[in-house]
């Protein structure tokens, strides 16, 4: 921990607060920081110099900069060939995270100034700062090294800094390390010297000007492979003991994408090389560094053998994401962290764009409106949402908005205004952004200034409300045959069901997408509450084509029945009929319709054939069911018979043997169908799926096929008991493959026997899971009632345990208290959850907190309102189908 505990506020304020935020003076400005680190792998410390060049703004007696949990030995000040002093007061602002530099001589305002600073910091075990990773070496020792993460917040906990994403400035920098070592930085190697018989000091050449969360520097053993196929080289790195060569398919889609990037931007990619590095402690699943990216490892290596098409496709989005930032996001970068958006909404919908280019058979954009679209539309449509441009004050909030708004929804609004301007006048824009601002900072409104310059259009006035505004509209939509009209209304969609006027004044410039038997109707724009519109044939019309909106449309039951029947004949696209699908599930979760009426439509879809639809299909069934998991028994068998009705044929139809004929998508739903079918009992998928299982467990590796690794565990865990989890349980010790491991640690807990529930939960804190796992066995217990309060319960009872391991600033407590909670369906689990939480600091967590409870809230309503409907719906669905059966 940091010496310099001074409570004394810093001279000068300290910090300023300019719109709410916690910033830092604006007296002096970084130009560049000269910093060298020496690790010590044995004592897991760190020694540090850095040397900040300024330019002194203000005339200037104190400079404040930020610092956190670093101890600093040894502080000068210069300015010219001046020493000011060589030994100023320091104070300490833990609060702020801020240190301040007095000295008595003032700097005047136009001067250049030097800030020197020794210090030692700790390579710690948060995933945060420059940290640790481990891994085992195959002769069973532990290999470490050493690596950092910075983003939002945390290269203050490296190293001395003006923490902010505007205060950009170069770097160089020196590492100081083993000589079997490899070093890598943001840039390439300077220049290597010998300093001892053991050490090396290993410069990296001067960075052009960056923002500090992009500074990444890393020391360990590392293995690599080398890419010539972009004009500049690509490494792909991984610790000795991973097979560097799982790491071809993400080197080789790197050098294809930079290319593309390189063209599709007209920007070339500035720095000098690019490395990928496989961390085997990583917090989130990658970080954009500026040319040192670094991943999780399983989002990373992919190994074709032992991996199924899901993980592959999930390794592009991610290697593509990365990539992307390296243009938005790390040459031009939002100003403040309420820009966020701006970062990852751009690189997450660049990433499908780009993965569409490359695997147009994957056709991602259709999966796009079940994942990234549902995505944002569930988290938007609770009331402790937030605007896609939130107001961030503090250090510790700004983890909180890595979020499905910031993500998800920021790329929905790319997508939309890119349909709406065309995506080729839309690039246009993109390439003049990056152009103007390069090595800068933008606001939200630089972006849409620049795309109303290539389209011509008034960009800001429709987006300014998608980005400054919580939440979104439901679009009522009934008809007028006489005069063949639609009248459409739209209100805020809350899924709680409860919007109070004032809640419901925000009127957004919704596209309605018009799609009628002669085409898409691009140009309706809904502005007002409500309007009325023309339309010629009513035998057939849907609104919001390919879903490319953000809205939901409510239909009357008789035209949700028509648009049944117009899926059937083939009118509606694949995104139609899965964004239709998404919409009637959502609004009956809401109550604007009867959760059966969402039913018969499902069940209106047997012969309906695309992956992605059918996934919509039982991704809302599994909503319901999740909301029904504490109801009567008979009820919840009646709803997994339908499941088992609505996958059985179609699974034993396709088969679950893969071939390499099988397409990208044939995969993941022959995968999907024997989940779905086996899950709720289908015999044969069951008696096949333990057969396969039997024979893993005698050894033969290769007898379950990746795709369905996850569904025959889990199968054999619902269906057997403590033999098949011990075995899963091994196989998540002993498996060299990462991928397997994790299938493996996410099925258990989904055991529901009370001795298997205990042994997965001691599981986090049993040393043998990585920080970075720890919600993966909890996750498994919410499939069933019994899981669901026992993780309340572990939560309760470990508290001080949890905070003590995952620091609030970091994010994963949230997502822990999430899994721990929001599994609860009644106003009973909701008050046991706010009681708990009533008397504790929610600090880092209390977006995520609401946000948990507003999702029971919402199933405690729905549940309320549609108990009786969904035991009738079942019952006399029952009657049917023993009848049919007779
Ligand atoms: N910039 C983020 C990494 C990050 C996340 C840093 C949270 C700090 C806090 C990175 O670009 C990212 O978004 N990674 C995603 C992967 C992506 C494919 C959505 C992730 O980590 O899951
Ligand atoms: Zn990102």
């Amino acid at each position: 921990m940091c010496k310099m505990h001074g409570t004394r506020e810093a001279e000068g304020g300290g910090v300023d607060i300019t719109n709410g935020r916690e910033i830092l003076p604006g007296n002096v400005i970084p130009r560049h920081y000269d910093l060298t680190l020496e690790p010590d792998f044995e004592k897991l410390t760190y020694d540090g110099t850095v040397v900040i060049d300024l330019d002194v703004v203000e005339n200037t007696k104190s400079i404040t900069l930020n610092t956190l949990e670093i101890d600093v030995h040894s502080t000068k000040v210069l300015s010219g060939s001046q020493t000011i002093s060589s030994s100023p007061e320091l104070s300490h602002n833990e609060d702020k995270q801020t240190t301040t530099v007095a000295f008595g001589t003032e700097i005047p305002k136009g001067n250049k100034a030097q800030l020197e600073m020794k210090f030692t910091g700790q390579l710690n075990d948060k995933m945060a700062g420059f940290y640790r990773s481990t891994y085992k070496n195959s002769d069973g020792s532990q290999g470490i090294l050493a690596t950092t993460q910075m983003e939002p917040t945390d290269a203050r906990r490296a190293f001395p800094c003006f923490d902010e994403p505007a205060l950009k400035a170069e770097f160089t920098i020196t590492l100081i390390a083993d000589k079997k070592h490899t070093c890598l930085s943001n840039m390439d190697v300077a220049s290597e010297t010998e300093i001892s018989a053991t050490k090396k000091a290993v410069k990296f050449n001067k960075s052009p000007n960056m923002s500090t969360y992009l500074v990444a520097f890393i020391v360990g053993e590392l293995n690599y492979i080398e890419t010539d196929k972009f004009r500049l080289p690509i490494r792909v790195y991984a610790p000795p003991n991973q097979d560097i060569e799982h790491g071809r398919f993400s080197l080789e889609l790197a050098a294809r994408t930079l290319e593309f990037y390189e063209k599709t931007f007209d920007s070339k990619f500035p720095l000098p090389k690019m490395d990928m590095v496989a961390i085997p402690d990583f917090s989130a699943g990658a970080m954009e560094n500026w040319g040192l990216i670094t991943y999780r490892v399983v989002d990373l290596l992919f190994d074709p053998a032992t991996s199924g098409a899901s993980t592959k496709e999930r390794v592009a989005e991610v290697v593509q994401h990365e990539l992307a930032h390296q243009w938005f996001g790390n040459l031009v970068t939002m100003d403040f962290w309420d820009g966020l958006w701006l970062n990852e909404g751009f690189a997450t919908w660049m990433s499908w764009y780009s993965c569409n280019k490359f695997y147009p058979e994957w056709k991602v954009w259709e999966s796009y409106v079940t994942d990234t679209l549902q995505g944002a539309l569930s988290l938007d449509s609770l009331r402790s949402s937030h605007p896609i441009e939130v107001p961030v004050k503090r250090a510790d909030e700004v983890n909180q908005i890595f979020d499905a708004i910031s993500y998800s929804k920021g790329s929905c609004v790319i997508r939309m205004i890119s349909k709406y301007l065309g995506e080729d006048v839309f690039m246009e824009g993109i390439r003049q952004y990056l152009k103007k601002h390069a090595y800068g900072n933008t606001q939200t409104g630089d972006l849409w200034n620049a795309l109303s310059k290539a389209s011509g259009k008034d960009v800001a006035k429709i987006m300014d409300i998608w980005t400054k505004y919580v939440g979104y509209p439901v679009v009522t939509v009934t008809e007028n045959e006489s005069d063949k009209t639609i009248h459409v209304k739209q209100n805020r969609l809350l899924r709680t069901a409860d919007v109070k006027p004032e809640e419901d004044t925000t009127l957004y410039p919704v596209f309605l997408g018009l799609r009628t038997k002669d085409g898409i109707d691009e140009n309706l724009v809904l502005s007002k509450r409500e309007d009325v519109f023309k339309v010629q044939d009513f035998d057939f019309f849907k609104l919001n084509a390919d879903h490319t909106s953000i809205y939901r449309t409510s239909y009357t039951p008789a035209r949700l029945e028509k648009l049944g029947r117009a899926a059937k004949d083939g009118l509606l696209s694949v995104e139609d009929r899965a964004g239709m699908i998404a919409d009637a599930g959502a609004l009956a979760a809401s109550g604007y319709q009867k959760t059966s009426g969402v039913l018969n439509l499902l069940k209106g879809f047997d012969s309906e054939s695309e992956f992605v639809v059918w996934n919509e299909i039982l991704t809302r069934l599994s909503a319901i069911q999740g909301a029904w998991i504490f109801e009567d028994q008979s009820v919840r068998d009646g709803l997994e018979a339908f499941q088992r009705d609505l996958a059985s044929e179609k699974a034993h139809k396709y088969g679950w043997e893969f071939k390499d004929s099988d397409d990208h998508i044939q995969q993941q739903f022959k995968a999907m169908l024997f989940g779905s079918a086996g899950l709720p009992g289908d015999k044969k998928v069951i008696a096949a799926a333990q057969d396969m299982f039997a024979k893993f467990a005698a050894g033969d590796k290769t007898a379950i096929h990746p795709n369905i690794r996850g569904s025959v565990f889990s199968i054999v865990v619902k269906y057997g008991g403590k033999k098949e989890y011990d075995i899963i349980l091994e196989t998540y010790r002993n498996s060299k493959n990462s991928d397997e491991r994790n299938t493996a640690l996410r099925v258990l807990g989904r055991a529901r026997d009370p001795e298997l529930i205990k042994k997965t939960l001691s599981l986090p804190f049993s040393g043998e899971v990585k920080e970075q796992d720890i919600y993966m066995p909890i996750s498994g217990l919410r499939s069933h009632p019994e899981g669901i309060e026992a993780l309340f319960n572990w939560m309760t009872e470990n508290w001080d345990e949890l905070t003590r391991r995952l620091p609030p600033g970091l994010g994963m407590l949230g997502t822990v208290v999430s899994i721990c909670t929001s599994s609860f369906s009644s106003l009973e689990g909701l008050e046991r959850v706010q009681k708990f939480f009533a008397e504790k600091s929610t600090k880092g967590f209390d977006q995520t907190l609401a946000q948990s409870c507003d999702a029971i809230r919402a199933k405690a309503a729905w549940l309320d309102r549609d108990r009786q409907d969904v035991k009738d719906w079942v019952q006399s669905y029952s009657v049917k189908t023993i009848k049919s059966e007779l």
